[in-house]
Order: C-alpha cells, then structure tokens, then sequence
C-alpha cells in the first residue's frame, strides 16, 4: 500500500510505507540532499543555509547551538521546500551538554552502567534544550594505546566493559521512545578499529586481523547495535589497507548483512574527501563512489555527494538502489524521532540547564570514577579533625575550564566546582587553607614558582598536589608520545616531598599516565581522570572521607611508554614470562657473560607487570575475597553456570567495591586471552558484612570468533577468576561439555 503525501505526517501508515512514498516523490536532487550534511562555519546559519535547505539540498546540519536559530532552520526545511522534510541537527555532546560528565574514559571508571546511562539521559535532555536531535557519541573504540589522545573519549581497553557501557549510554541518549521530548537519536563511533592507531598517533593507519576485529573492536559496536543506536560513524582511519569510510566489508557484510542494522551511517568529517588523501581514489568522485558503495549514507560536512553523487547516477557509474536504500535509512530515523510529526523544539519543556538532578549525575559519577592508585600507611581519608593547615598546590587544583576535559563545546564553566572550591566548602571553617598555583600550566617548566609552593607544605600538615594534565593535552589530534606529567610537575612532587610532609596526588589527565617517576615520592595518588563540572565537590568528598574512592581503572597504566600495548587480555605467547625468570637490566652480571637471559616475553628494563593492572584501585574498606564456587564443574553448551564468591569488607567503612569475574578458556579454536572480563557488579558493603557475589554465565558468554570467523562456543575447560582487578588470584574451573 502506498500513502500519499498528506498522510506523510500521520501515524495512520507504516514507516517503509511512508518512506516508499517519499522515495517516490523526491528528484534525484533532493535524494542526495537527505544525504548532505551541512554546516555554516563562522558565518550566519540563516543566511548561509536558506536557499539549499529551500531546495532540499539539505538533510542535517551540524554545529548549530542556538535553539531559535535551529527552529529557523527546520521551518524553512519543513514550511518552506517541497517535501517539507525536517532536519537531523548533530553536534558532539560526548560527556555532558552544559553539565560535564567525566571523561568517558572516567565514567568507565566507574564500572556502573546506571550512572554512565543517566549521565548520557541529562546530557539528552540539555541538548535537546537546544535543538539538538542527534549526538555523535557514544565513541566505544577500544584502545590499548593511552598515547592516543582519544582514549579519554573512550570506554578504554576492554570490549565486554565497553559494550555494558555502549548500551547504557545508547539507553540514556534514546530512551524508550526515540520521539518523546528530550531524547536524541545517538551515534556510535568510530566504526571500526580507530583505536589500533599505530602508535597512538591520531588518524593512523590500523591493521587489524579480521580475527582480532571480530573478537575485541567490533564487539561494542554490535552491542550498541542490539540496543538499538539510531545512527553510526565510520572511522577516519585506513583499516587493513581500505579507509573505514570506504570499508564495504564493514559497513554492508558486517553491519546490514550480518547485524540486520537498518539505522544509517555518516562519514566522519569530510573523511569521503580524505579517501583520495589516504590513497584509495584518484579524486572525489572517485571517493564518493567508493563510500556510496561501501555503504555511507551521509556525508558529514564534506559537500562532496552533493558534488558527485547525481552525475555518477547519471552516468550510470552508481545504481539508483544504493541512493534510495541510502536516504531510506535516513528517513527512517527522522521519522523514528518523530521529527516529521513534531519538528520544533520547545525549551520550556524541558528542564533547566545545570538542574539539581544534573548536578547530582555529575557529582555521583565523579566520585564513583576516582581511582585510589595508592595509600600509604592510610594517609587518607584526611580527617579535619586532625588537620590545623593543608597546603593546595598544583596547576590543577583550581582550573574550572581544564577539569572538563577533551570535547566540551558548549561546557559550561560557570557550573563547575574547582577542588580548591570543594575542599574550602567542605572544611574552610576548619582547616586553614594555602593555595599555591605553582604552575601556570601542566606544561609549565619553570620551577621558579615552587619555592613559594615547597613553603607552604612546610607549614601544613598535608600537601595536596593537584598534578595531571590540561584538557588540551587529550582528545581528538592530541596524542602524546610521552605519558609522563608535563612540564616540570615531577620537579615539584620532588621538591614538596623533601619537606616530609604527607604528600597526596590528585591527579587529572585525559589518559593513562606513566607514573614510575613519582609513585614513590608521594603518600597517596586518587587518580580524577577530567571529572567534569562537579569533580571538585567530588574530589573533596573522597579526601575527606565522606565518602570511600569506588574507582577501578579501565585500562591497564603502563610502567613506561615502551610497554605499549599493555592490556590485561593479552594471549599467553609460547614463553610467558614470571616473576622468577625476569632479569633487570641492572642486574646482567659483566663479570660472567650468558647468552640467554631466561628466554621468556618480558623487557630487561620493564619486566612485563605495567605499574597498576586493569581493574585495580584501592579503598577506604578493607576488602576481601574468599570461598570461590562454581554451580556445577560440568556445564552444557546452551547451559549456565553460575561463578561466585564471598566478599567481606573487614575494614570499619562501608564504600563500593566492583566485583569482577574472569574467565579464560584453556585451549581454543584459535587462542584465547590470559584473561577475559566476563562479569563485574558495584556492590555496597558495610564493615563487618559478607555478601555473596554471583555471575551467571551462560555458554553463549564464552563464544569467540574461531579461525573461519564465524562465532563457536567451544566445550573445554575454563578457569574463572572473581576478585577486585585483573589480578585477582581467587580462582576455580569449570568445563564445558557438548549438549544433548
Ligand atoms: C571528527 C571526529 O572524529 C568525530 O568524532 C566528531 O564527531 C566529528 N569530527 C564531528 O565533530
């Protein structure tokens, strides 16, 4: 049945119904509109936009802000062309609108997909405020490589923690219903394998066996797929040899054939064009055929469909088919956001921006997000009890605009408590307070500043360094070959230990940091990765004990940069190294020459530990794992077994631990990882008290891609570790047995 034209913006036909109408009605020319993603630069939107959204050479826009300038513009697309079809308005709302978030790469931290879901559901709800109707997030690349600047967009290293926190965050943009008010349709990015970067420089190439693709970077985004994402992005990056944007085995083979997607995909900015910059094509004709094919459907910001795309139709060098199915799934969506029945956005019904319930978000996800790295002799909590004067030391401890990190367009920093603001509020009336800034950036190499630093430690009972890095330092094009704290901050944590005063790193950075040349300086590091607009209430809260650090880490911090990739699934190699068989090279002994130094996978001046492992991060609590139990030894394929453990906090706080289970699967089809996270649950336990803490795994849990790539569950035996990080030692097994 058909519909007419009328019945467009009536729910009364089916949307492949109303869809196949449209198709019918629209030229060639409007078909590649819908395709076209527009944007205004610097200049006035209105002005700029008009005549090609009259024509309906225009189906998004991107970068637009002003929510009366963006009912403008859907006027004119709605009231003013033929069709009256309205517009996709995209920005990148990655971790927060006017509220910031953590980083992603922070609220992976918290190991809680709940929270990551209502970080991303507030972020909906300022965004529409705005106009906005699509986010290009969530970015669920996997990386092991914390040179690249983009990890802190990231969920880190690990695929089954990425997909729990690609979904929650698909959960919180979408909602239930892509159409009601204060939803937006999300994007997961990059698609696929930008993470490989080699050697962490952003834009560079990925070799990824196709293997390794399906098993760890592609199973994000297949998640996110199953949870319903309206939209994704292919990657800039050339993935084995063929540029993501022009990857037809990614976009037709994996994502329509195999995972049914029936959303659509943008190109990432202008990365149609880059395809000849990469050495694919010849020119942008060449490109636009090529990802026209492959199966983009947008192209972000680029120009060049509206540029090609009609001649190659024309001249018969690109099928009609690859157009419609195109602007079908772009239809589709809009429809799906209810944009044809409902194009305008009303701010007054929805909340204000920065609203308590977004404050609170902020503030939960900031204090679950800390990782305690270290706490010697229990230097904290601090208790203002105990404390006359604490010295605030450090280029961070006061920067509103740094603590929110990589993408923040429209962040708003007037929002945000700086931790020198949160540690006067929480105990000013208390404790006497010295800030010294010491740094003008985390850059900064000067140490002139430090003697003014080194003496107000000297008069306090406590210095607090607020260390790390800049948000500039982190994020799209910012990659960094050296992880160390910049600048001359080392010099400083030297310098301010030399009082013999405690020492406590807070540490904010958009990444990883190699931490080997001060772990030993100082007393206690909480590591706040950018915590966004309430870190700072946050990070006063944990220091002073009101509430215990819950942070685990989510990707592996390496001893020094040369470890990378370090990542706690790596495979067991054919001469795994231990602790007995690693030398140093300190310890090569000149007097007696040897040809072999123990023949095994380890760095003469690394060993292969990285400095703290995936998972880990301490607590106030005294936690505690015991009695390890498997269901049954045996389990069917098709069957569950059922993983648990006893957890007994045998401090005197109750906090939050996240208890964690891995798996490994002994003997494989092709190998398997030392270790795979395959569970983790955030568990409050008060002091004295044991829980039971269970994960039920059924079979299809334990399924991989073997060496044909297509997805098996092998029987065999399995180990099953639960405990509080990748290092956890309490371990048992179970076997999988061939069904009946
Ligand atoms: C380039 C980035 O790679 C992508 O993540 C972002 O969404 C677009 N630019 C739009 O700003």
């Amino acid at each position: 049945m058909t519909t007419t034209i009328a019945e467009i913006r009536s729910d009364t036909a089916s949307v492949e119904d109303r869809i196949a109408t449209l198709l019918g009605e629209m030229t060639l020319a409007e078909k590649v509109g819908q395709m076209n993603q527009a944007h205004a630069g610097d200049m006035d939107p209105v002005e700029v936009l008009s005549d090609a959204l009259r024509a309906g050479r225009i189906g998004s826009i991107i970068n637009q802000v002003d929510v009366a300038t963006v009912n403008e513009l859907q006027r004119i697309a709605v009231e003013e062309s033929r069709l009256g079809i309205p517009l996709l308005v995209g920005r990148d709302v990655i971790h927060g609108f006017k509220t910031v978030m953590p980083i992603p790469l922070g609220q992976a931290a918290t190991w809680n997909p709940e929270v990551v879901r209502q970080g991303a559901r507030i972020a909906a709800l300022e965004a529409a405020k705005s106009g906005i109707n699509w986010t290009f997030a969530p970015m669920i690349d996997i990386t092991r490589d914390p040179r690249w600047g983009r990890i802190a967009e990231s969920p880190g290293e690990d695929p089954y923690l990425a997909s729990r926190l690609a979904v929650a965050m698909v959960e919180g943009f979408q909602g239930d219903d892509l159409a009601a008010t204060g939803t937006i349709a999300a994007c997961a990015k990059h698609f696929a394998g930008y993470g490989e970067a080699e050697s962490g420089r952003d834009y560079a190439t990925t070799n990824i066996p196709e293997n390794e693709l399906r098993n760890v970077h592609l199973r994000p985004f297949r998640a996110a797929v199953n949870a319903g994402v309206a939209t994704l992005m292919a990657s800039f990056s050339d993935l084995n040899g063929v540029p993501a944007t022009g990857n037809e085995f990614l976009m037709r083979q994996v994502l329509r054939d195999e995972w049914g997607f029936d959303g659509f995909v943008v190109s990432d900015w202008n990365s149609i064009h880059q395809l000849a910059v990469h050495g694919l094509t010849a020119d942008d004709r060449d490109s636009v055929l090529a990802a026209s094919t492959a199966g983009v459907d947008m192209d972000m910001a680029g120009g060049v469909y509206e540029g090609h795309l009609a001649d190659l139709v024309e001249d018969g060098a690109l099928d009609i088919e690859v157009i419609d199915a195109a602007v079908a799934n772009i239809l589709r969506t809009k429809f799906r956001l209810g944009l044809f029945d409902n194009p305008y956005t009303d701010p007054e019904a929805l909340p204000a921006n920065g609203s308590p319930e977004a404050l609170a978000t902020a503030k939960a996800a900031a204090l679950q997000s800390v990782v305690m790295l270290k706490n010697d002799k229990g230097v904290l909590p601090l208790s203002k009890q105990d404390l006359d004067r604490v010295a605030v030391i450090g280029p961070l401890a006061d920067a509103p605009y740094e603590q929110l990190g990589t993408w923040i367009f429209d962040g708003d920093t007037e929002l945000s408590v700086t931790a020198l603001q949160g540690i006067r509020e929480l105990v000013g009336g208390d404790v006497e307070i010295e800030y010294v800034r010491a740094m003008e950036t985390s850059r900064s190499k000067s140490t002139q500043p430090f003697d003014e630093a080194v003496a107000a430690a000297a008069k306090s009972d406590a210095a607090l360094l607020f260390l790390g890095e800049e948000s500039i330092l982190s994020g799209e094009a910012h990659s960094r070959a050296d992880i160390n704290l910049p600048g001359a901050q080392a010099e400083l944590v030297r310098r301010v230990r030399e009082t013999g005063k405690p020492v406590i790193a807070v540490i904010m950075a958009g990444r990883p940091l190699t931490l080997a040349n001060i772990v030993e300086k100082v007393d206690a590091i909480l590591f706040a990765w950018h915590p966004g607009t309430m870190g700072g209430s946050a990070i006063a809260e944990l220091l002073f004990g009101l509430e215990s650090p819950s942070g685990k880490l989510p990707a592996t911090f390496p001893r020094m940069v040369g470890q990378i990739p370090i990542y706690h699934s790596q495979k067991n190699t054919g001469k795994p190294p231990t602790p007995e068989k690693v030398v140093h090279i300190d310890d090569i002994d000149a007097k007696a020459p040897q040809t072999s130094l123990g023949m095994t996978a380890f760095h003469l001046d690394a060993g292969y530990a990285p400095l703290f492992p995936f998972g880990f991060g301490l607590s106030y609590a005294d936690f505690d794992y015991d009695n390890i139990r498997v269901s049954g030894s045996e389990v069917p394929v098709g069957g569950v077994v059922t993983v648990s453990a006893e957890l007994t906090n045998r401090g005197d706080v109750a906090a939050d631990e996240v208890a964690q289970l891995y798996v490994r699967d002994l003997v494989g089809n092709v190998t398997r990882p030392v270790r795979e996270l395959k569970g983790f649950r955030r568990v409050r336990v008060e002091p004295g008290e044991t829980l039971t803490v269970s994960f039920d795994l059924h079979t299809d849990d334990l399924a991989f891609y073997g060496r044909d790539n297509t997805l098996m569950v092998e029987p065999g035996e399995f180990h099953a570790w639960i405990g509080g990080s990748s290092d956890a030692p309490l371990r048992t097994e179970f076997s999988v047995v061939a069904g009946d």
